[in-house]
């Protein structure tokens, strides 16, 4: 409530914020986790919680009075539709030059993403976070990570078999004629339950369209794995539709933390001000940066350092589809969960997943999300004008990820004399380039903060989340940001409580 005292204050509840509640109770620290979404844990007048992707509702996006899908376009025609404004589950935050998609809620980015857990090649490490130890990442973090998040792998034989997976075989076997490594992915869905889903014993989910708005069964988001671990200790408490406008130095140390409550429709209901002897920021790369740009900029944190709001990079994210031959269907029936790659990082700096088009017929069309070597990064800056913060990036600068996914799919169009797919993102347009999934960067480590996530001019902030991360972890990136966690808070545990 107004006017209250924590310990810890924890700003958002994905990936970081998660571990970094969880370690904190369990050193025994009391921890109050505040986050601009919904909860997300009582079902609608359908008896979902989530709603498919298939027929999205104002369950879907975020505060948005029409749809904006990622692929917008279906057999050249708009997709999108009307929708009541609500505290939807995915947010499409549009900057000048790209729209970055995040999850709203207890959960963060986990309730929306694909589940793909994916743990970088050690030989690219070194590129991702260069003054990290890899030697304690690969021995300790990483293997901790994973265990904490669930991750799995498609068992083979059902892979091998599975009409849902027919689209990913396809990708096979273009991937492999063409030369190139095709390897399996894994994932925090339970493959078990999947393969409940398929044989009829349990209700479907990721064999029903669920994923960008939510799955109801089947993936262990953080809500599952962490978040319930966390709650768990007794030490933890979160407040949903609650979002962080400021953090300032209190006058009896600590910080003070200003917090509005909002309502589904976005408004604010209340404004509430409470103390914190440590304050995280776990808001998401985009959420973390435009809080410490604003911060600086209108004094409430004037120390921070020139690197704020800087490193900013998409990933390398690009989408395309490939149209098949007749002979090469991919299947009406579509798992919305991805399963495997084809890695092109060493010769050509990309790796494309092999992701499916659950539309429900048969599209013979082959759909890839490439994460790319993009070596283009934006800065975050506040604009005193409009009172927001920008993002400089520019839609050009995905060119060079274009370049990078294509060492893949014109080689593996000429091997079967194919053709690119132009009606998944416009008329007449190939590439999708106008997104990313993958934010990441804008208080990197080592630079805006200290080799752990301490922000530099103030101690008991931390930076525990994605825009640590310098722009690109040649991988999809949940991983990595809950092993940095993990390293992170374990120092900090140690040294500054
Ligand atoms: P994350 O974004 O998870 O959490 C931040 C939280 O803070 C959010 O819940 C937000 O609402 C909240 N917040 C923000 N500002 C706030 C404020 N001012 N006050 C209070 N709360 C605030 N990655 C991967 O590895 N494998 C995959 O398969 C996919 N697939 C995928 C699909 C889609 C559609 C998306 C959108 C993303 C993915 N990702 C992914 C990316 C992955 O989900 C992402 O990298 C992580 O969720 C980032 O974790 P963080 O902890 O940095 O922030």
């Amino acid at each position: 409530g107004n006017g209250a005292h924590v310990a810890a204050l924890v700003i958002g509840t994905g990936y970081g914020g998660s571990v970094a509640a969880l370690r904190l109770a369990q050193a025994g620290v009391d921890v109050h986790m505040i986050e601009m979404g919904m909860a997300w844990d009582t079902p609608g007048s359908d008896g979902k919680i989530f709603c498919s992707t298939l027929s999205p509702d104002n369950r879907s996006y975020w505060l948005r009075t029409r749809t904006k899908a990622p692929l917008n376009y279906f057999l050249g025609f708009p997709i999108d539709r009307d929708i009541s404004r609500y505290t939807g589950v995915l947010d499409a935050e549009e900057f000048s030059g790209i729209t970055v998609y995040q999850g709203r809620g207890v959960g963060g980015g986990s309730l929306v993403n694909g589940g793909m857990a994916v743990t970088p090649k050690r030989e690219n490490f070194a590129a991702i976070l260069p003054s990290v130890n890899a030697d304690e990442m690969y021995g300790t973090y990483y293997p901790r990570a994973n265990a904490g998040l669930g991750v799995g792998t498609i068992r083979s034989a059902w892979f091998d078999s599975t009409d849902w997976y027919q689209f990913a075989r396809v990708g096979r076997k273009h991937a492999q004629r063409s030369g190139f490594p095709f390897v399996f992915v894994p994932d925090v869905y339970d493959w078990n339950y999947m393969e409940q889903e398929a044989a009829g014993t349990a209700t479907k989910s990721a064999l029903a369209g669920e994923i960008l708005y939510g799955n109801n069964y089947g993936k262990k988001s953080l809500q599952k794995t962490y978040i319930a671990q966390a709650k768990a200790t007794g030490k933890v408490t979160i407040s949903p539709l609650h979002k962080v406008t400021s953090v300032a130095p209190a006058a009896g140390g600590g910080y003070t933390v200003v917090i509005q409550q909002i309502n589904t429709t976005g408004d604010t209901t209340a404004t509430k001000t409470v103390t914190a002897d440590r304050v995280f920021f776990a808001a998401g790369s985009v959420g973390t940066s435009k809080l410490l740009v604003k911060l600086k900029a209108t004094g409430a944190l004037p120390n921070l350092n020139a690197e704020v709001g800087k490193g900013w990079g998409d990933n390398g994210n690009v989408m395309c589809g490939r149209a098949n031959h007749l002979w090469d269907p991919t299947g009406s029936s579509q798992s919305t969960i991805p399963c495997a790659g084809i890695d092109n990082w060493a010769a050509g700096g990309a790796f494309a997943e092999v992701a499916p088009l659950p539309t429900g017929i048969e599209t013979f069309a082959s759909f890839y999300l490439s994460i790319t070597k993009n070596p283009n990064r934006a800065q975050f800056s506040w604009n005193a004008t409009t009172g927001q913060v920008d993002l400089n990036w520019q839609t050009a600068w995905k060119q060079p990820g274009i370049d990078m996914a294509k060492t893949i799919f014109d080689k593996i169009n000429s091997t079967e004399g194919t053709i690119y797919r132009t009606d998944l993102f416009g008329v007449y347009k190939i590439w999708g380039d106008h997104l990313t999934y993958h934010p990441l960067g804008g208080a990197v480590l080592n630079k805006a903060t200290d080799n752990y996530g301490r922000l530099a001019g103030y101690p008991g902030l931390y930076v525990i989340d994605g825009s640590l991360i310098p722009g690109n972890t040649s991988v999809n990136p949940f991983v990595t940001i809950t092993a940095l966690a993990e390293r992170n808070i374990e120092k900090i545990i140690a040294t500054d409580l």
